[in-house]
């Protein structure tokens, strides 16, 4: 949610600017601009729309000259998309110029302060009151360093902020709060981005900055600063992901080319979290002295990440037995949960970044819950908050649709079952090894899934029902979980609406929307309950659905008498299998949104990364 990027070095920093803010495009925005010092002055080009028309209003950059500049997407929080409310931001008197990811919460009461102080606003946003009010304590402080950190002392909310000063032609400060915001290091020439794939073509060595701290940085100095204000140090980490790793690689889209590396990323996460046939988790420690005294464990995430949690219900209870229960983090933050030593929390995010997300994650710390953090981004917020982390290694997923980041978080369920039921002793010998051994095909079988052969059915099907308006996922048990991912990546792909429900939970009220032809998607791999969710398909069949199957090959011959169509999956044991069933649902819904003409990787109103509460 909102980019930012910030250069200052030898070479022209527009060009630099768009090409990195090109690479957060992810993070989902609606308008874009940058500011770039030349000649004395600050030159602001700023639009709203696409990062392309940005790019055509400045002839690619060439059109705003000059080596340091800072750069912004905005994902509107306050104002409506627009050229006045996008960033940069420029102060009354034209001395400060501000790019800003978060929000200002105190904004209405520092816009009346700077007004009553004879600062004027241009915009309806938060952000304009920080390029203000850094030029309110600049007028009296006469240092563009000591006017940030007056005005960082004033702020409440969130921010990542890059800022440069029309007196001070060779520095950018940036600070962070509650934000991500990186320092990257170059040879005579320095960089600021809110992720590493903007600033990766220049420099592999970057900082993640902590909460409160501020950087002053030239070509060729840096200077950090902690929230005290006191000089700190920073050891440059090394970053090894391939440049082509975030992008697209041949493939049509992010989300395809994502889709294609679920087979390496549970192979790479696999590698990184067994050794020698036994789960390890890589460093962290539950102990059986630990473990006993757990009487509950909530799994708390955001949308998708929240329906990996919700079959973690399904692996963990059945695996480890204690009580697990999933929490949508927005939720958990503010209802009072019952916490304390004896509850472990396991907060799951992609991103590391979720606002809700850190926030439930800090809620949870603060009430003496161990957590442990099932994250993507190594080094982001919730990576540094959690008591444990357990890292995925999905690589860097770009398509704001999640694809691959999901199919580690569902992995490591898997894995954190075996570890916890193998301490507890109620994960059986036998089945340890069967399922260790079933994991290692995983990579393959996924493989297998996304066939040429069974993309093209998936897109037959996907053309064949996608004019449908309304869609229910039914299944049952870890399959009705999986009809919750798949329900959401058709409303954030093609902009369908659709429920999903547990079936045997349609006769008590949403088989009365049933009617001739209403498509429902009904997902049927476990074995013990086949015939139940058969019978729901039936009792919607009888009301005139219209009916996709999707089942495992053992069952093809079987549900084909009943269904209108039919997408199959090869089978594996019966634990893993929610990893090869959700395949299917994440490929139909890519290309229905392809044949509703839909921007698969940026769909609308959506953000990567969502850093806002
Ligand atoms: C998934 O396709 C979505 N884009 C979204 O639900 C996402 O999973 C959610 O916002 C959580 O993000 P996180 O994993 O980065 O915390």
């Amino acid at each position: 949610m909102c980019g930012i990027v910030g250069y200052v070095g030898e070479r022209q920093a527009a060009p630099i600017l768009l090409d990195g803010l090109a690479k957060l495009e992810y993070r989902g925005y609606d308008s874009a601009g940058v500011c770039v010092f030349f000649n004395k002055q600050l030159h602001v080009a700023k639009t709203k729309g696409r990062l392309a028309a940005l790019g055509e209003m400045t002839a690619q950059g060439s059109g705003v000259p000059g080596c340091l500049g800072i750069g912004h997407t905005r994902w509107a929080t306050h104002g409506a998309p627009s050229k006045e409310n996008s960033h940069p931001h420029v102060s009354t008197n034209g001395k400060i110029s501000v790019v800003h990811n978060g929000i200002i919460e105190n904004y209405l009461f520092l816009k009346e302060f700077l007004r009553s102080a004879g600062k004027t606003f241009a915009s309806e946003t938060d952000t304009e009151t920080v390029a203000n009010l850094v030029e309110y304590h600049y007028e009296r402080e006469g240092a563009l360093f000591t006017a940030v950190k007056k005005a960082v002392a004033m702020l409440e909310g969130s921010y990542a902020l890059g800022i440069v000063c029309v007196d001070d032609p060779e520095r950018i400060v940036a600070v962070k709060k509650d934000s991500p915001l990186i320092f990257g290091f170059g040879k005579g020439e320095n960089f600021i981005a809110s992720d590493v794939p903007a600033i990766l073509k220049h420099t592999r060595e970057v900082a993640y900055l902590n909460d409160g701290d501020l950087v002053v940085f030239s070509k060729d100095s840096v200077e950090f600063y902690n929230t005290l204000g006191e000089r700190t140090e920073k050891v440059p980490e090394h970053i090894d992901w391939e440049i082509t790793a975030a992008e697209k690689g041949g493939y049509p889209h992010f989300m395809m080319k994502e889709i294609h590396e679920q087979p390496k990323a549970i192979r790479d996460t696999l590698k990184n979290l067994t050794q020698d046939g036994r789960v390890t988790l890589g460093n962290i420690e539950l102990t059986r002295d630990y473990l006993s005294g757990v009487r509950r464990i909530y799994i708390v995430a955001c949308g998708s990440a929240y329906y990996v949690g919700c079959l973690g219900k399904y692996i963990l209870e059945k695996s480890c037995r204690i009580p697990v229960e999933p929490v949508l983090a927005s939720e958990f933050r503010y209802s009072q949960p019952v916490l304390g030593e004896d509850t472990l929390v396991i907060i799951i995010s992609q991103s590391g970044e979720t606002a809700d997300t850190l926030a439930a994650l800090r809620e949870a710390n603060s009430m003496g819950a161990r957590t442990l953090a099932i994250v993507n981004v190594v080094g982001s917020a919730i990576a540094k908050a959690a008591s444990d982390v357990i890292y995925t290694c999905a690589g860097p997923e770009i398509a704001v649709a999640t694809t691959k980041a999901y199919s580690t978080q569902l992995l490591v369920m898997y894995l954190l079952a075996m570890y916890i039921g193998d301490i507890m002793g109620t994960f059986k010998k036998r089945e340890y090894d069967e399922v260790f051994q079933a994991l290692q095909a995983l990579p393959a079988l996924i493989s297998e899934t996304i066939t040429q052969e069974r993309l093209a059915e998936m897109q037959a099907c996907a053309a064949r029902y996608c004019k449908h308006h309304d869609v229910f996922f039914i299944g049952r048990n870890v399959d009705s979980a999986t009809c919750m991912e798949g329900s959401l990546k058709l409303k954030e792909l093609a902009y369908v609406h659709s429920e999903a429900y547990a079936a045997g939970e349609l006769k008590h009220g949403p088989i009365s929307l049933i009617e001739e032809n209403t498509l429902v998607i009904a997902v049927a791999t476990t074995a013990e309950l086949f015939d139940k969710t058969m019978s729901n398909v039936k009792e919607v069949k009888a009301r005139g659905a219209n009916v996709l199957g999707l089942t495992t090959e053992n069952y093809r011959e079987e549900i084909a008498k009943t269904v209108d169509s039919l997408l199959t999956v090869p089978k594996t044991h019966p634990l893993l299998q929610p990893s090869l069933n959700v395949i299917p649902l994440q490929v139909f819904s890519y290309y229905v949104a392809l044949a509703r003409g839909c921007d698969v990787d940026k769909p609308r109103n959506l953000a990567k990364s969502v850093t806002v509460e």
